[in-house]
């Protein structure tokens, strides 16, 4: 019998003093493959038995294949379970899973699986580890600590941490997170804020929801340092309407945090006030653009504002305004409570630190992988994704959200660092990946880009309301061979215009899907043919 096993019986022979800790998570991920009836038919069936159980309903671990995972603390340490359905909670019990039991669904500790023990979870550490609204598991995973030292440091010092640790801001721009903190606790005025972004728009991004619904606390610390930071009393999270879970489990985490002295007039005796509020969105694409986010936290029209003036100095009401992505604030609080070179000393070149890598789209093991700048798309789409789910070959990955390039087979070995991939015509933004196999068509992945920023577009500038609309026309052209070389010359000299001439980054990255599925597949768009054409000539 090897030592799991003997630890196992004899757990089984024991009679726990506390009932053991059964985990289902509460995850958006997890609940649309049936967690809530796990949970409820583990409720019954426990108490059908009489076995006496406490059930946790936690954030995902992120691995999504595995969803539902149910884990249960025996005192073999906490196992696994997974994917469960319902109907497989009474055979769960008969098997004693209560206390590790063998199961043909037993996977062991989550923590030794090589998809999570090779992670580098710096942000992501209590997630699905935790009850997300408990604050006394919060404070017994370190949560609260980096607030503790913030509270003992100068203002100044907290940004020089945050300077120091070089992190850049994680929701697509990549600008120094701590450039940005000192511009607005340099600038003039009493009433500054400090909004985050939560709008989560890209497509196969969850990371920041996985953080809202998973480790809520921690998002509120990484806030309430930022405020401490830059001289701010009042907080906005600006949250996407679509993430009705992240919504609910922020209010119940802003209210107890503030109960505890978390947040509001006093924070922990420091007499610095913070209040924080929540703001859903409406929909609207564009309206993940800071100061088009910011126009719509003051109830108008999303529509993007004209730069200058920055928004750290001029931005929600007028007043000067910290503005960062979900994961950048989440970023904070293990920047102070370990020390800016410990954060540092992850990842490579100016990309500093981790990223959570959400993998999405043809994958066998879609889900959320934490790692240091510098990982390569080969080993997260084989090592971590398993490879395509239909298992055909990989042929093309978007990475960062529908604005980025489509990265082919032949650069997935580029370290993701944010200057390795502006030097490949890509950008690594919110850290999403999309993977599509050998049936894709890019030639109409590059009219669903054009197609995506004519509907989301503001309207404001012209490059991007009316060149968009015209590059879909363009892009039908080339797809049905009319005048296919002429076409492409039109679409060439558009892109020109719309990368030059926008007033954002919708009209302005538009080009990038576009002209890189036509430089790296360009048969899909009929140009080899012609090409081959020409030749036999
Ligand atoms: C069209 C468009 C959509 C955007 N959507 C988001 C979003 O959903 N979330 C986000 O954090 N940033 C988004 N951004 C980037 C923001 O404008 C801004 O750079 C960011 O919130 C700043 O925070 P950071 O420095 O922490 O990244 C978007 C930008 C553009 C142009
Ligand atoms: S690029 Fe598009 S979304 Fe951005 S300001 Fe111009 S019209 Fe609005």
């Amino acid at each position: 019998m090897n030592a799991r096993a003997d630890m196992r019986q004899q757990a089984s022979a024991q009679r726990p003093d506390t009932p053991p800790r059964v985990f289902v998570p509460i995850d958006a991920s997890a609940l649309s493959l049936g967690a809530d009836q796990v949970a409820q038919a583990i409720a019954v069936e426990a108490a059908r038995r009489g076995d006496a159980i406490t059930l946790v309903r936690n954030g995902s671990r992120g691995l999504f294949w595995l969803e539902p995972l149910v884990e249960v603390e025996t005192p073999a340490g906490r196992l696994a379970y997974g994917p469960v359905q319902a109907k497989d909670v009474p055979g769960l019990f008969a098997a004693g899973f209560l206390t590790g039991g063998a199961h043909p669904r037993a996977l062991g500790s989550i923590e030794a699986l090589p998809y999570f023990a090779q992670q580098e979870r710096l942000t992501f550490a209590r997630v699905g580890l935790t009850d997300p609204l408990s604050l006394d598991d919060y404070r017994a995973h370190g949560g609260f600590a980096g607030l503790a030292r913030a509270l003992t440091l100068s203002a100044a010092e907290v940004v020089a941490e945050v300077t120091d640790s070089g992190l850049r801001g994680r929701g697509g721009a990549a600008f120094p997170t701590g450039i940005k903190w000192n511009t607005v606790a340099n600038a003039a005025g009493d009433t500054k804020y400090v909004v985050c972004n939560a709008d989560e728009g890209d497509s196969g991004t969850f990371s920041d929801r996985m953080l809202m619904e998973g480790d809520p606390y921690c998002l509120i610390e990484g806030m309430t340092i930022a405020a401490l930071a830059v001289g701010a009393n009042q907080g906005y999270i600006y949250l996407r309407s679509e993430y009705p879970h992240a919504f609910r489990a922020l209010q119940a985490a802003i209210g107890r945090a503030r109960a505890a002295g978390y947040l509001g007039p006093d924070v922990q005796g420091s007499g610095r006030a913070f209040e924080l509020e929540v703001r859903l969105g409406a929909g609207a694409y564009i309206c993940g653009e800071e100061t088009a986010m910011l126009e719509s936290l003051e109830g108008k029209r999303g529509v993007v504002r004209a730069k200058p003036p920055l928004p750290a100095i001029a931005g929600l009401f007028g007043k000067p305004t910290v503005i960062n992505n979900v994961m950048s604030f989440a970023s904070v609080p293990v920047i102070l409570a370990r020390g800016a070179a410990h954060y540092r000393d992850f990842g490579l070149g100016r990309s500093r630190g981790t990223l959570p890598f959400q993998l999405a789209g043809n994958l066998r093991r879609p889900g959320l992988v934490e790692k240091a700048f510098g990982v390569t798309l080969r080993e997260l789409l084989y090592d971590y994704g398993g490879g395509s789910a239909s298992g055909r070959p990989i042929r093309a990955v978007q990475v960062g959200g529908p604005l980025g390039a489509y990265v082919p087979e032949s650069q997935f070995d580029v370290p993701l660092d944010y200057e390795a991939y502006v030097a490949i015509g890509a950008m690594v933004g919110h850290g999403g990946l999309v993977a599509f196999d050998d049936s894709a068509d890019l030639a109409q992945l590059a009219r669903y880009a054009m197609e995506f920023c004519a509907a989301e577009s503001c309207g404001k500038c012209t490059p991007c309301r009316i060149g968009s609309t015209r590059g879909v026309e363009v892009l039908d052209r080339i797809i049905a061979g009319t005048e296919r070389a002429k076409n492409l010359t039109v679409l060439e000299s558009l892109c020109d215009t719309m990368l030059n001439g926008s007033l954002c980054a919708l009209g302005g990255m538009t080009p990038y899907p576009v002209l890189s599925a036509l430089r790296h597949f360009p048969e899909d768009f009929g140009v080899a043919a012609d090409l081959d054409k020409k030749a036999a000539a």
